[in-house]
């Protein structure tokens, strides 16, 4: 059977306006492949980075990461999922911006009964990325409760469930964000401090925070406007991990500059490297599901588009007016 969807498209790269809605046709699934009708889709910062070619992809490009909806065919091999099935995902390749599509089943997991549709399109990317961020990448020295990490953009997708995961793991977490509004949500996910980046200076205020100590991590997914005071944020052999590009990238450096600074780590890592595997993905996405339906972490989805209206999405996410998650109805 062949049956065709609206997808998002990209003929170039290029701003929210180069993204058109077209009628794309709809096979079969081939080997190691699932067809899955969506019912929500989730946006993502890197769908920006994948539309005005940060990233690169092919041309013309689909865009869109992750998705939830219920699997209606299943290709030879496959033997987790099953026609019917409720499912979520953040995956490669580009293409979840659509009412149906083709795709890898390797990264598409069974959600919950507890986990509708609007929450598994909202969490898979954002949590999957806050539940390797905390799990694994840990400071050489060990991380434990109690001690202080700074995370920055912890309003956002990713900011409130990963503030609210540290802190039932008992992290001390300082957030950042970019108004008094965004603070004070961040703090009521868990973050004990939120400082306002745009109208404070965070490392004069994290040193403070912490009696002049500094943090064992930072999770930096700003990029180029917070490289340098992250750095001067943390504690002699503390963690830089930096995650993402939201300001514009890191410029290049010079490793030397992190010897004076206390003897730094730096890493550089993405989601893709963790869900390589289907047992890796699993086992991760098993994790994030126990904290989401055992309530120590709740899904904030705070806006709503329809697909048709992918345009305005983009926009107020690069205007830095959404919080949360934001979501795709097809
Ligand atoms: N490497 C990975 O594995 C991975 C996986 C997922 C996400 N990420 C990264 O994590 C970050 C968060 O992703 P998300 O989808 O949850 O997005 P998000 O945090 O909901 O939105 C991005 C936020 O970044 C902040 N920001 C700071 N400077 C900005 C600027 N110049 N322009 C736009 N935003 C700016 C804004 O918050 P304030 O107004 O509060 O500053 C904005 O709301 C992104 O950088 C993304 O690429 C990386």
């Amino acid at each position: 059977m062949t049956t065709t969807s609206r997808a998002v498209l990209i003929d170039v790269p290029g701003g929210p306006e180069a993204m058109r809605l077209a009628e794309v046709p709809v096979g079969e699934p081939g080997p190691g492949e699932v067809r899955i009708r969506h019912h929500a889709i989730g946006l993502n910062f890197i769908d920006v980075y994948h539309r005005t070619g940060l990233y690169p992809l092919p041309m013309p490009a689909r865009l869109g990461m992750e998705g939830a909806g219920v699997v209606e065919a299943v290709g030879q091999g496959v033997t987790h999922l099953q026609v019917g099935d409720r499912v979520a995902y953040a995956a490669q390749p580009p293409g979840s911006y659509c009412d149906v599509r083709v795709m890898p089943a390797m990264n598409v997991c069974r959600l919950p009964d507890a986990i509708g549709f609007e929450e598994g399109a909202a969490m898979m990317l954002k949590g999957l990325t806050a539940q390797y961020l905390l799990k694994h990448c840990r400071p050489v020295e060990g991380l434990q409760a109690g001690d202080w990490v700074l995370l920055h953009a912890a309003a956002g997708g990713v900011g409130l469930i990963a503030c609210q995961w540290a802190r039932s793991l008992g992290l001390r977490v300082i957030g950042t964000a970019g108004s008094d509004d965004k603070c004070r949500l961040a703090e009521a996910h868990g973050a004990e401090v939120c400082i306002n980046y745009r109208t404070h200076n965070f490392v004069e205020r994290v040193k403070a925070i912490t009696g002049g100590q500094g943090v064992k991590v930072v999770y930096d997914s700003v990029g180029k406007d917070t490289w340098e005071g992250s750095l001067d944020c943390l504690q002699p052999f503390g963690l830089m991990v930096s995650f993402g590009n939201a300001s514009g990238p890191v410029p290049p450096f010079a490793p030397g500059i992190l010897g004076p600074k206390g003897s730094l780590y730096v890493t550089r890592q993405t989601l893709f490297t963790h869900i390589r595997s289907r047992e890796r993905t699993q086992a991760m996405a098993d994790d994030l599901f126990s904290v989401v339906t055992s309530g120590q972490v709740r899904i904030h989805v705070a806006q709503r588009f329809a697909l048709a209206d992918v345009q305005a999405a983009h926009r107020a996410l690069e205007a830095r007016q959404t919080i949360g998650s934001t979501i795709l109805l097809p």
